[in-house]
């Protein structure tokens, strides 16, 4: 069962200076970034994130940022250098519940300006606004991934890069043939069948288009964005007349001497069932003048079951989504347990004191409540590690093995680790 717990457990942040204050290098100040200035934003992004795209053209397009989440850093003559921002994830899916998170983004640092502390600072002042918001979680994908790891953020969530080859052989599913598959243009119409589907998937870490901007802004497809491939399309799959999934795509021609060597590039994939997941890739990997299909998908797709020679679709690991534990004992019972729990963490924490002490977790499938203790720890990790694990992705076991959790009392790692699991892999189908 699906809902959002009470927080009936104490949360670490009641204290006063649980968050300790930005220090900003001399010379610098921490501003609200209002719509007003989009155009400065831009002009910040591109120096951030080099373009191949004209500044004018980066301007015209949607705004997927919440404005009043988004915050700058300017020099004292008013440059803006830098800046970050969060997405509301009110019902950001966790094991067996939802719970809201502040979904960090659009982090950067005018190259000028860089490794002078601002983005320690933003990170102090996403921590402290995240937390008097009530969001006891943040979590983010990382552009570098030895960025986050410093503050307390934990690998969660994994995914699987494919390259298929054109025409492979899928396994049969029953009820694939009473699927029907339509091929279209992307446009405005399909923004409400895309969300409701999208919405509707119940997988931790399954960060959904919760704002009417990121909504926008997904489904808008410039020109100059698409590295010579054509304009985006759409894959949606009905079953008695019903949408029951869907996936973005796009092919990118190839002419060799040998033949057409063209791309199928994949994003997005929803899928209601099996059936459904059988009748999509089944289009999707074998499209006329195409090669190979390029495809994202998470760690227990179907895709990966059902490709007859997986080997062949050269599967690479990658990370997904990063967790960071804001405040642990509020976060900790916002999820419930795979099976009982009761067990006492150590938990480290360099940058948010107020978390670092023992927490004794007792949980369950129904719910779970978290008290400070002075009781001896079972487990002792750092926040990091807490964050990898909080999604059931990453297992305590697993980083135990790695030297990352220390095993306290004898036992305790094979039951807390089974209980922090979950049977669906967590992940989210698009980068925010
Ligand atoms: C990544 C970026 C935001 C870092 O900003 P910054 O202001 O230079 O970072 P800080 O000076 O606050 O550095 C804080 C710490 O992170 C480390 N760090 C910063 N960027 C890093 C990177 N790309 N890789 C590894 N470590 C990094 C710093 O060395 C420093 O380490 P320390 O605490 O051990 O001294 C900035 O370089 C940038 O905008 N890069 C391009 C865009 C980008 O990648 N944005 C992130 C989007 S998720």
């Amino acid at each position: 069962m699906q809902g959002t717990l009470p927080h009936e457990s104490m949360t670490a942040m009641t204290q006063p200076d649980a968050v300790p204050a930005a220090t900003l290098p001399l010379g610098y100040r921490v501003v609200d970034l209002p719509p007003s200035r989009h155009r400065e934003v831009v002009t910040l992004d591109t120096w951030a994130f080099p373009a191949t795209v004209g500044e004018e053209a980066l301007a015209a397009l949607p705004s997927p940022l919440t404005w009043e989440r988004a915050r700058g850093v300017e020099t004292d003559d008013g440059e803006l250098v830098a800046m970050h921002g969060s997405y509301p994830f009110s019902h950001f899916p966790v094991p067996g519940a939802r719970t809201p998170v502040s979904g960090l983004t659009w982090v950067g640092v005018h190259p000028a300006h860089r490794r002078r502390g601002l983005l320690r600072a933003m990170i102090h002042d996403h921590v402290q606004r995240s937390l008097a918001r009530g969001e006891a979680v943040s979590a983010l994908f990382a552009a570098e991934p030895a960025i986050y790891g410093r503050f307390g953020y934990g690998l969660a969530a994994y995914d699987v890069r494919l390259t298929v080859p054109r025409g492979a052989a899928l396994r049969p599913v029953p009820g694939a043939e009473r699927v029907r598959v339509r091929l279209e243009r992307v446009e405005e119409r399909h923004g409400e069948l895309v969300q409701e589907l999208h919405a509707a998937v119940d997988r931790p870490g399954w960060a959904t288009r919760e704002t009417p901007e990121l909504r926008r802004a997904y489904l808008d497809d410039p020109e100059a964005f698409r590295e010579g491939a054509e304009a985006l399309r759409i894959a949606v799959a009905e079953r008695d007349g019903r949408p029951v999934g869907y996936a973005f795509f796009r092919r990118k021609s190839a002419w060799e001497t040998a033949g057409p060597r063209g791309t199928v590039r994949v994003r997005d994939v929803v899928v209601e069932d099996a059936a459904v997941a059988r009748a999509l890739w089944g289009v999707l990997l074998d499209l006329d003048l195409m090669a190979t299909t390029e495809a994202w998908v998470l760690q227990d797709d179907p895709l990966l079951h059902l490709l007859v020679d997986l080997r062949s679709a050269e599967p690479r690991l990658t990370d997904n989504v990063w967790v960071r534990l804001l405040d642990v004992p509020a976060a900790l019972a916002s999820r419930r347990y795979a099976t009982e729990v009761d067990v006492v963490l150590a938990v480290r924490d360099d940058l948010l004191p107020a978390n670092a002490r023992h927490w004794r977790l007792r949980g369950g499938p129904d719910g779970a409540v978290v008290d400070a203790t002075d009781a001896p720890a079972d487990l002792e990790l750092d926040v990091r590690e807490l964050g990898a694990a909080y999604l059931g992705g990453s297992s305590l076991a697993a980083l135990a093995a790695a030297g990352l959790v220390t095993e306290a009392r004898p036992g305790s790692l094979a039951r807390a680790a089974t209980a922090f699991g979950w049977p669906v892999a967590p992940g989210c189908s698009w980068v925010f």
